[in-house]
């Protein structure tokens, strides 16, 4: 079946493309159902070593979860629809075994900005802006947004972030750490991928341990160094591992198989 509001480019770094620019690429039901089936193909697929999301356009990487779908929503369809986001979307691009990296092509607001932090790091054209307005409709964030932007910009900004609704400029978001990297917008492609390129020279089954470890810090009642030793002592039992190791000491480079 093919997509209609998702674009897919396959290859060894994949793109997706969220592609409602009419609606500035709004996350509805149908889209979030499109990117976790992408996403979950990518990832079964062993020639895709890292996956890009960005959004159409020049305006917009996603202007937040679609608000004509929830505004006559219950409290039960409103819990409902954050816990079924969460599973199907965000909890499963930060726990993909493949990078996962957002080019933040224009505003990342809401559920946008939830969808970028997600991902496993963020590039950021120099027109983004950034914010979780969910207040100002009355709501709060229900993608994870009020886990993650504390996660990666501090409490006390992420506090004021939410309680103003305001946005921030790619600059500001840099400086917060929100953001790796900020280009211009016709570069922000073209460094994405540059980014993606020096990944995937390396061990992709020691990438997928990695990522394991370092989001062991952020789950409740999970001590991280345990999972580190862990993932750290399955690295040993990997073809990868006998290759790098093989190489470096035979002054060549590693041709990784993968597994
Ligand atoms: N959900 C549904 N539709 C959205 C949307 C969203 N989150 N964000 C934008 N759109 C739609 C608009 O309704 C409009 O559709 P229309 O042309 O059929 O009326 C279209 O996208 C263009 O948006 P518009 O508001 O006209 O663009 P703008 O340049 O004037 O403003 C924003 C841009 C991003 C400031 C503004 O669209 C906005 O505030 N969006 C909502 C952001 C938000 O609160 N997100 C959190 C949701 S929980």
């Amino acid at each position: 079946m093919g997509y209609q509001n998702i674009i897919v480019d396959k290859d060894t770094i994949t793109t997706i493309t969220i592609n409602r620019p009419s609606k500035l690429n709004a996350l509805n039901k149908q889209t979030i159902e499109e990117l976790h089936k992408a996403l979950k193909k990518a990832e079964k697929n062993d020639t895709v070593k890292v996956i890009i999301i960005t959004g159409s356009g020049e305006k917009a990487f996603v202007a937040g979860a679609d608000i004509s779908e929830f505004a006559n929503f219950s409290v039960k369809e409103g819990g409902k629809l954050a816990a079924k986001g969460q599973e199907l979307l965000f909890d499963f691009i930060e726990h993909l075994s493949k990078p996962v990296i957002a080019a933040v092509n224009g505003f990342a607001l809401g559920g946008g900005l939830e969808l970028a932090m997600a991902c496993h790091f963020r590039i950021a054209s120099d027109n983004a802006k950034m914010g979780l307005p969910e207040v100002s409709l009355g709501v709060i964030p229900g993608y994870g947004g009020t886990q993650r932007l504390p996660q990666l910009v501090g409490k006390g900004r992420a506090m004021e972030m939410i309680m103003t609704a305001g946005m921030i400029d790619a600059n500001t978001a840099k400086e917060y750490g929100l953001v790796n990297h900020v280009v211009s917008l016709d570069q922000l492609l073209e460094t994405t991928n540059s980014i993606a390129d020096k990944i995937i020279r390396n061990s992709s089954v020691a990438i997928a341990q990695a990522i394991n470890a370092v989001n062991a810090n952020y789950e409740d009642g999970v001590d991280g160094y345990d999972v580190e030793i862990e993932s750290f002592g399955h690295c040993f039992g990997t073809e990868d591992f006998k290759e790098g190791t093989t190489a470096f000491l035979e002054k060549r480079k590693a041709n990784f198989p993968g597994k």
